[in-house]
């Protein structure tokens, strides 16, 4: 496998909600499963492409805590998929010195799910490359109110002082709190909202909303919206690096 050098300008944490499986397949005339299928293989894509090209973190939406409202044949559909990815791709992902990171609630995940889950986790925990986080069955309200409890028992038990929490304690008790925010966040399939997906960690990600399908998605799509990044100016409240030395 080939290693390209990092360039300057690439985003350190993408971040994608892999949206329109369901529209990719309606317009084929086919079932939304044979979409759900499909986007696998963008998954397959877009990770090899994201560690190829030097991305350090890659996070995908792959099943929300919104999806539960959904036909249950969709829903095991939406599981058994991720468990053969993780079952068939967990070596590849290894030997690309792949660590896998989960986000999201996991008190509600059956056993099996969570014992894969965390076999993927575990068994790339050493690896020093890309990190690929899987978002599942995560909520942004979800996961914040899972924080705010964290700090309320901590500052009950006499651990953390009231007057000393702060945007720092309560990131830190975030399912992301050792990785950095999203520098950029895609949404494919052309929809431009972030049903609910990082939405304490967006802060400041530069959002990109592009109209292919997610099956339609793959590496040279995700290199082209890299480099539509590397043109975007960021300032993070402040000013141009020009402006601001003018005034000084
Ligand atoms: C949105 O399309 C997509 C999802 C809800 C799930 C995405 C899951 C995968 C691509 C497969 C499993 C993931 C991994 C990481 C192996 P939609 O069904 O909402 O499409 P629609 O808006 O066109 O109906």
């Amino acid at each position: 496998m080939t290693t390209h050098e990092r360039q300057a300008g690439l985003p350190d944490h993408v971040a994608i909600i892999m949206d329109g499986n369901g529209r990719w397949a309606k317009a084929r005339g086919l079932p939304r499963s044979f979409g759900h299928h499909q986007g696998v293989g963008s998954v397959r894509d877009v990770v090899r492409a994201a560690g190829e090209v030097g991305v350090r973190y890659l996070t995908l939406f792959a099943f929300s805590s919104e999806n539960w409202r959904r036909p249950e044949a969709e829903i095991n559909d939406l599981f058994g998929l991720l468990k053969t990815f993780i079952r068939r791709d967990l070596a590849e992902l290894r030997s690309r010195n792949v660590r896998v990171r989960v986000i999201g609630e996991r008190t509600t995940l059956k056993p099996d799910i969570l014992a894969l889950l965390c076999e993927a986790e575990d068994s790339t925990s050493g690896n020093t490359g890309m990190t690929l986080v899987i978002a599942f069955n995560y909520g942004a309200r979800n996961e914040i109110t899972r924080a705010a409890k964290a700090v309320l028992d901590d500052v009950l038990s006499g651990k953390l002082a009231a007057s000393s929490v702060c945007e720092q304690e309560i990131a830190a008790r975030l399912d992301t709190h050792d990785m950095p925010d999203p520098d950029l966040i895609i949404r494919t399939s052309g929809e431009e909202r972030l049903s609910n997906f990082l939405l304490w960690q967006a802060a400041y990600a530069e959002l990109m909303f592009v109209p292919e399908y997610w099956p339609d998605f793959g590496a040279e799509q995700f290199l082209a919206a890299l480099s539509r990044y590397s043109a975007r100016s960021r300032r993070f409240g402040g000013l141009q690096p020009a402006a601001a030395g003018a005034e000084t």
